[in-house]
């Protein structure tokens, strides 16, 4: 005998992110989800679906869960401190120094167990992540990812040159890699992803090292583009045989479907058609980009001409772990640079922002967009009850755009993740 499908009904204001654009809106609807997967959307109950017992939500708002597709856990100890330097001035002075401390597993495990469990209570339900150089922390750190219910990629950073406290030997950094993809096996909702940090923290070696690897093993890749003009012109130095920073990427193999580019604030429209032509994916992290002086990316614009773009926390040049203040972070950028354009460039619009935070990054997992059957069900469950009492009935759009603005971890009620509650 086969074993009973589990059916789960969800009922609630379902707001999907559908389209670059006005989400779509179903009020008092439900979601039928089977076996963890999403069998639909409806408004009506549909008949095969009566008399199952319903997680009732009526009149809050069900949003898809967060992707939060760039963000550094080892930096998570130095969250809202030291935003006062430069990029690399700040990764000297404070990031590898605090990096450096996973070499100690234990210290790993505790920052990690509460790192997950902010993650979780805050919507974020799949990640892209950087660990440190350590495979042990790594694995500490995709453990503590499993058990919270976050699934998503983890990389094992790769730095072989001019990394402080941080640097590894070349050799060291390939042996610890090898360990670490082979103990890696053992995950099911997190999977590993080759992490070279950027081209300043890596010699040609290991650069080429890696894009052999990623080639021979069909493993995704992540690292950092453009984020800074005096990183741009160090890569020049660096790669004076690449006319462009992505090209240093692309020499060695990493440049390919479904890399992960994170900031991009300075790429201009031949670096952007690059990354259109190759699928890349690129993470547009607003509040680190304000917090250390990197610049205004101009992410309309970039979506408009056909970027793959999704939004980042960048944990700790970014000092907000929630996805809806990144959200609301990518709209204040938007608006910083209409402002600036005396609009001739157009903001986000809020549904568009919504989009950048679920279905972009869920594409990367494979995903169709919104709550589509098919998808493991990933989703927030809000409840606007505390915020200010208005003058008048709100629409739902009307609340689901507050709620973006206003919600914090307390308004949010539940959690699913791959399929399963985890909050
Ligand atoms: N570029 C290389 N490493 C880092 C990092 O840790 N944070 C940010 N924002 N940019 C980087
Ligand atoms: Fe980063």
């Amino acid at each position: 005998m086969t074993e009973q499908t589990r059916i789960e009904l969800i009922k609630g204001n379902i707001i999907e992110a559908k389209r670059f654009g006005n989400p779509s809106i179903t009020e008092n609807g439900y979601i039928a989800v089977e076996d963890g997967v999403i069998a639909g959307v409806f408004a009506e109950l549909p008949e095969r679906y009566q008399n199952l017992p319903v997680s009732d939500y009526t009149g809050r708002l069900i949003l898809q869960g967060f992707c939060d597709m760039h963000l550094h856990a080892p930096q998570f100890p130095m969250l809202g401190m030291g935003m006062d330097l430069p990029l690399l001035d700040w990764l000297k002075t404070y990031t590898f120094k605090t990096e450096a401390r996973f070499a100690d597993a234990d210290y790993a495990r505790r920052v990690y167990r509460r790192l997950t469990e902010e993650l979780v209570k805050n919507g974020t339900t799949r990640v892209c992540i950087y660990s440190s150089t350590h495979a042990d922390a790594t694995l500490v750190l995709m453990e503590e990812l499993e058990r919270a219910g976050v699934s998503g990629f983890v990389g094992k950073v790769n730095m072989d040159r001019a990394s402080g406290e941080c640097q590894e030997t070349t050799e060291e950094s390939e042996r610890e890699t090898l360990r670490w993809l082979e103990e890696s096996a053992r995950f099911t909702r997190v999977k590993p992803i080759l992490t070279p940090r950027f081209t300043p923290s890596c010699t040609n070696e290991i650069l080429d090292w890696l894009g052999k690897l990623s080639q021979e093993r069909g493993l995704h890749v992540q690292s950092h583009l453009s984020e800074n003009r005096a990183e741009i012109e160090l890569v020049k130095k660096l790669h004076p045989d690449c006319q462009q920073y992505w090209e240093t990427y692309e020499k060695y193999g990493l440049w390919k479907e479904k890399t992960i580019m994170a900031h991009c604030v300075h790429s201009d429209e031949r670096e952007q058609d690059a990354m259109i032509r190759h699928n890349v994916l690129c993470v547009h992290c607003p509040d680190s980009n304000i917090n250390i002086c990197s610049g205004f990316t101009p992410v309309r614009k970039m979506a408009e001409r056909g970027v793959w773009l999704a939004l980042g926390s960048d944990i700790a040049g970014g000092a907000q772990l929630p996805m809806l203040q990144v959200l609301t972070g990518a709209l204040r950028m938007s608006k910083a640079r209409a402002i600036a354009t005396e609009g001739a460039e157009p903001f986000l619009t809020v549904g568009e922002a919504y989009y950048l935070a679920t279905s972009a990054g869920a594409k990367y997992f494979g995903d169709a967009e919104g709550f589509a059957p098919g998808n493991r069900l990933h989703a927030v469950v809000i409840d606007d009850g505390e915020f200010p009492e208005s003058t008048r009935t709100l629409t739902t759009k009307e609340r689901f755009e507050r709620a973006v603005y206003l919600a914090g971890a307390q308004d949010i009620v539940a959690v699913y993740g791959d399929g399963e509650r985890i909050r």
